[in-house]
């Protein structure tokens, strides 16, 4: 409801508050953090947050408002920049209008000298903590209007949340955590590939000195959005610090014509005062609550076979037959046919564009493979890459405008291969049109879309850049084929975990993590992964012994171990497999499915180890059943490991202790390993004094299997 203004405007979810001061000209976060108490009023925040005039500076600083503006003093990195050529660039806004219904907060304010209308928009949602913010700005002058920026709401930071942990990483090692001290300056980093990136991730966590898995305060965001991006986290000399978030623009991309609007991506925020997994788990929750659709929410997430690192480009049918089998053999029940089943396509020289079954590999369609699929109970997944094009392929060679392109300078093809303008109609409604009649002639259940490149040269045919204007017609494409085809499911996929964000999960069901199925390094990647999403939309699937990407070779008990706490799939050679591999991997993937609605569902407890070891659990919502998951990734410093210490387990409550995997684990003498299994353990002594690991091979992991009896 729109009321009279008041100063203070409160939100509630379960664990957190957040509360904005709409006293000033710009509205504020005053605090965001756990829940208040009924007793704390807003005054008294804003009495402890009394603040004096500063030696040689303002009579009194800028607020750092939810977008902070030059024109208000503000002498930091203004939320929103903008000009009409060259005037009315100084915004200062003043609040017009305040509503708050069920936890959403609409603050309207408008400038007067620049001519626009500012929107911010919180939800803070109850059940999953989440909060949810984004900044929309409307021309609402009678010129055109130049955008340079408009971030999503801008989050101050509390002096002592003093370091900042973000994920770089690059193609095949993705999501690496990067630790550093905050500092007196700006910690940014910039995107600008055109997707979301693998070495720019848009969050950020900024936590104290003491938060660690378990304990500790921290805030994390998240920007939403598949294109280019930008991350600020800065100390100002003043001591405020803050975090922005923000698509980033290309020259001259983002123009408004009168009464047209431009809305930021939504940035999703999370707070905690209970260490990073409790930070992970709010993101979990939203995730599954609001971002998994409704048609497989319920469904159980079928276990993939998926062809690319069995057979690459060498496709024959008999050899696919012979592969389905195989994985069902395994296990599998889902076949997806990866890259190299169009026209032409040999190798990644060629045919891109061209949609449709290479009838020398093919010669009677899709139809006999997809048949021999379904007859071994399993559904069949497709590969494709529709926004790219091979300049070999018959799309190109009737539309080479098609491309986006930076003209005068030389086409960059990168993979051999050029990317679609998809911003134009044309090129839509052919995608749209291709993708359609695959899925209308063939019972596909599943898509997955790759995209193998940046958008390195992202201008149009007329010279505009269209770096946004690309993005959001990619989102368009999807929600098209979704809505036309809303029982097939649609992995995003960009050269492995290129294009991983909460944008891109609006209108996708999975995501693939990286294209190193190294599971010594998945580890790292699949840690980095789950500080933002949970294990169902992580794609971990099992390779072959010898990783492609690293030469590494790894046991397939190590391989299984580390896929099976994801959504597992298995991507190797299976007709080249031995006898013995062979059965544990069929027993790694029987295990997965004997506990996948408890690691697709649970709260993931990250342990704090060493860095020769990495531990985890998965508690049952109900805390009724955990499994818990440690690796010992080199050589120890010393003959032996340690304790491992079980987290989020119920104190009082008695547990039944199992090794479930190895199947058959080993040590050189008597251990833990000959005593464990089977025995009743008080949640209390596994938090508390830990099971004391043995002695282990670099590489080798063991996974426990806890059960409340009491
Ligand atoms: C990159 C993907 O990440 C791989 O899994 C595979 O699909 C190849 N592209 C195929 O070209």
């Amino acid at each position: 409801m729109t009321n009279r203004i008041k100063s203070f405007y409160s939100l509630y979810s379960n664990n957190c508050s957040l509360v904005v001061d709409c006293r000033g000209d710009s509205p504020v976060i005053l605090y965001w953090g756990s829940r208040l108490a009924d007793e704390t009023s807003p005054d008294m925040l804003a009495l402890l947050a009394t603040s004096q005039e500063l030696q040689a500076s303002l009579p009194q600083e800028a607020p750092i408002g939810l977008s902070p503006q030059t024109a208000a003093g503000f002498s930091g990195s203004p939320g929103v920049q903008l000009h009409r050529d060259g005037l009315q660039w100084a915004v200062y806004t003043r609040i017009e209008s305040v509503s708050l219904t069920d936890n959403k907060l609409t603050i309207i304010s408008a400038c007067q000298g620049t001519q626009i209308q500012l929107t911010h928009c919180l939800v803070l949602d109850h059940k999953t903590d989440v909060l949810a913010a984004t900044t929309e700005i409307v021309n609402m002058g009678e010129s055109s209007l130049w955008l340079d920026r408009c971030d999503a709401p801008c989050v101050p930071i509390p002096k002592h949340y003093s370091k900042i942990l973000s994920f770089t990483g690059r193609w095949g090692n993705e999501f690496q955590s990067q630790s550093i001290d905050r500092f007196m300056g700006a910690y940014v980093r910039e995107n600008r590939s055109g997707r979301t990136s693998h070495d720019s991730f848009p969050g950020v966590i900024v936590h104290t000195e003491q938060t660690n898995e378990s304990s500790g305060s921290a805030y994390g965001l998240h920007l939403g959005w598949s294109g280019n991006h930008h991350v600020r986290v800065e100390e100002h000399f003043t001591g405020q610090g803050y975090a922005q978030l923000g698509e980033l623009f290309l020259p001259g991309e983002m123009l408004l014509e009168p009464g047209q609007a431009y809305k930021s991506p939504v940035l999703f925020g999370a707070s905690t005062d209970k260490g990073l997994s409790a930070l992970s788990g709010a993101f979990h929750r939203h995730v599954r609550a609001n971002l998994t659709d409704r048609r497989i929410a319920n469904k159980i997430r079928p276990v993939h076979f998926n062809t690319w690192e069995a057979v690459y480009f060498d496709l024959s049918l008999e050899r696919l037959c012979a592969l389905a089998e195989h994985a069902r053999e395994v296990g599998a029940e889902r076949f997806v046919l990866d890259d190299g089943w169009f026209k032409n396509r040999k190798s990644d020289n060629a045919g891109l564009g061209d949609w449709a079954v290479d009838k020398t590999v093919f010669p009677a369609g899709l139809a006999p493979l997809i048949n021999h699929v379904h007859k071994n109970d399993m559904e069949f997944g497709l590969w494709v890459e529709p926004e790219m094009v091979n300049p070999d392929s018959d799309l190109y060679r009737a539309h080479p405008d098609w491309v986006l392109n930076t003209q005068p300078a030389p086409l960059l093809s990168a993979r051999n291969q050029l990317v679609l303008d998809l911003t134009r109609v044309e090129v839509q409604d052919y995608l749209f049109e291709r993708l359609d009649a695959l899925l209308n002639e063939y019972p596909i259940s599943y898509l997955k879309w790759d995209m193998n490149r940046a958008i390195h040269q992202p201008g149009d045919q007329n010279g505009h850049a269209v770096g946004h204007k690309q993005t959001r017609s990619l989102y368009k494409l999807l929600a098209r084929i979704r809505s036309a085809h809303p029982e097939v499911e649609i992995e995003s996929c960009s050269s492995g975990g290129g294009r991983a964000d909460f944008g891109i999960l609006e209108f996708t069901d999975r995501i693939w993590t990286s294209d190193s199925n190294d599971a010594l390094d998945r580890v790292g990647i699949q840690k980095g992964f789950s500080m933002f999403f949970p294990a169902e939309v992580m794609g971990a699937h099992v390779g072959p012994d010898v990783c492609h990407i690293t030469g590494r070779t790894l046991s397939m008990e190590t391989r299984v171990g580390v896929a099976m706490f994801g959504h597992m799939g298995i991507e190797a050679n299976l007709l080249g497999m031995g006898r013995i591999e062979t059965q544990v991997l069929k027993a790694g993937v029987a295990l997965h499915k004997k506990y996948r609605s408890l690691i697709l569902s649970g709260n993931l407890v990250r342990l704090d180890t060493h860095c020769e070891e990495s531990a985890f659990g998965i508690v049952s919502q109900d805390g009724s059943e955990a499994l818990f998951s440690y690796i010992q990734l080199n050589s120890l410093s010393s003959s032996v490991g340690g304790r491992l210490q079980f987290a989020g387990l119920d104190s009082n409550s008695l547990y039944l202790v199992n090794i479930v995997w190895p199947t058959e684990p080993k040590s050189y003498s008597k251990s833990i390993l000959d005593v464990i299994n089977g025995s009743t353990m008080s949640g209390d002594a596994l938090k508390n004094a830990g099971v004391q690991l043995p002695i282990m091979h670099p590489a080798s992991m063991l996974v426990f299997h806890l059960h409340r009896i009491s």
